[in-house]
């Protein structure tokens, strides 16, 4: 049948019927919330490349979490800025580090929003690695692995719901999975930081979270923006590791990554909609070039068409306000 008997306009004619025929609906159920913890106190630094985004320290999430929270936004994301960083990230696995004590923070004010922590060494060490850097100057994977586990497992110990690492260093996965169950901690989940290339989309996100590295880049751990069947042996590593979510990062340019992830294995699949995508979408909408909102809109309900069970975006408040 085609035209004229078949007309694909007879059920664009008004919003409801719009919405009727509607196959993607993103909800606030949908978002994870990244968070920003630092050091200090009496502190609410805003992001230069990050409207909206905030540094906070402990004592100043009672508001935000609150507001997280009322918005009906399930789960926040935390990264932590520590007060001293050195060569083996021990501010990221010390029980009063900043995010330990944010977690228990947050599970103080609200213990149903699900705290979801990511795991890396990049925060905590001096030269900004996501691993232990060895004297030429090269990573050494299988000793990180120890201080990812320890960091994990510290986070647990504070209270976390969730963890993530975003490290991608071979094996964390089985490595935190080990040290949670060894600990008693079977019962919690790991979302592993699956499929996350060395991307450029990082940049604002390397501000905010003053993590960025001294010397060389990423390219050595994390994936080459060029390669899908990579992603996939990536993804089934992780599965076979332990892993009970599987992450694609970032989202926008790697959607066929995300569709080809979640078709082959069916996994509950998160998509980061990181820092560089926000502040693209922000920045072109302060100069009045494009309507922020309905951008935003559009390319979270595409992350989602594409497969998304869950998002990670710095925009799940604004647009929590708007979908209600
Ligand atoms: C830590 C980490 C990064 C992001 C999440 N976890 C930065 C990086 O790998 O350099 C990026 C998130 C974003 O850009 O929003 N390794």
């Amino acid at each position: 049948m085609t035209f004229p008997i078949n007309r694909m306009r007879r059920l664009r004619t008004s919003e409801n019927l719009r919405s009727m025929v509607r196959e993607t609906h993103l909800t606030v159920k949908d978002f994870i919330y990244p968070l920003f913890v630092r050091y200090g106190v009496d502190k609410k630094i805003p992001m230069q490349s990050m409207p909206g985004v905030f540094q906070f320290s402990v004592d100043q999430l009672k508001a935000e979490i609150n507001e997280i929270n009322s918005l009906g936004v399930p789960a926040v994301l935390l990264f932590g800025i520590p007060e001293y960083k050195d060569g083996l990230a021990s501010s990221g696995y010390d029980e009063h580090g900043v995010v330990q004590e944010a977690i228990r923070a947050i599970k103080d004010i609200c213990p149903d929003l699900l705290v979801i922590t990511d795991v890396c060494l990049c925060e905590y060490m001096d030269h900004g690695h996501c691993g232990i850097v060895q004297a030429d100057g090269t990573i050494n994977n299988d000793a990180s692995l120890e201080l990812l586990a320890r960091e994990a497992l510290s986070h647990v110990q504070a209270g976390a719901d969730i963890v993530a690492p975003s490290d991608m260093m071979d094996g964390r996965v089985g490595y935190i999975r080990n040290i949670l169950d060894t600990e008693g901690y079977n019962q919690i989940p790991i979302m592993a930081y699956a499929a996350k290339y060395s991307s450029a989309f990082y940049g604002p996100f390397r501000e905010a979270a003053e993590s960025a590295p001294k010397f060389g880049n990423r390219k050595t751990y994390q994936m080459d923006p060029a390669n899908i069947l990579e992603a996939l042996r990536e993804v089934e590593l992780d599965i076979q590791e332990g892993a009970d979510i599987v992450m694609v990062k970032p989202a926008l340019a790697y959607l066929d990554v995300l569709k080809a992830v979640k078709d082959k294995f069916g996994y509950p699949t998160a998509a980061y909609n990181v820092s560089g995508e926000y502040a693209m979408v922000k920045a072109a909408a302060a100069q009045g070039w494009i309507d922020g909102d309905a951008a935003m809109m559009e390319i979270l309900v595409g992350i989602k068409r594409a497969g998304a069970d869950m998002i990670i975006t710095y925009a799940a408040k604004d647009v929590a306000k708007i979908i209600g």
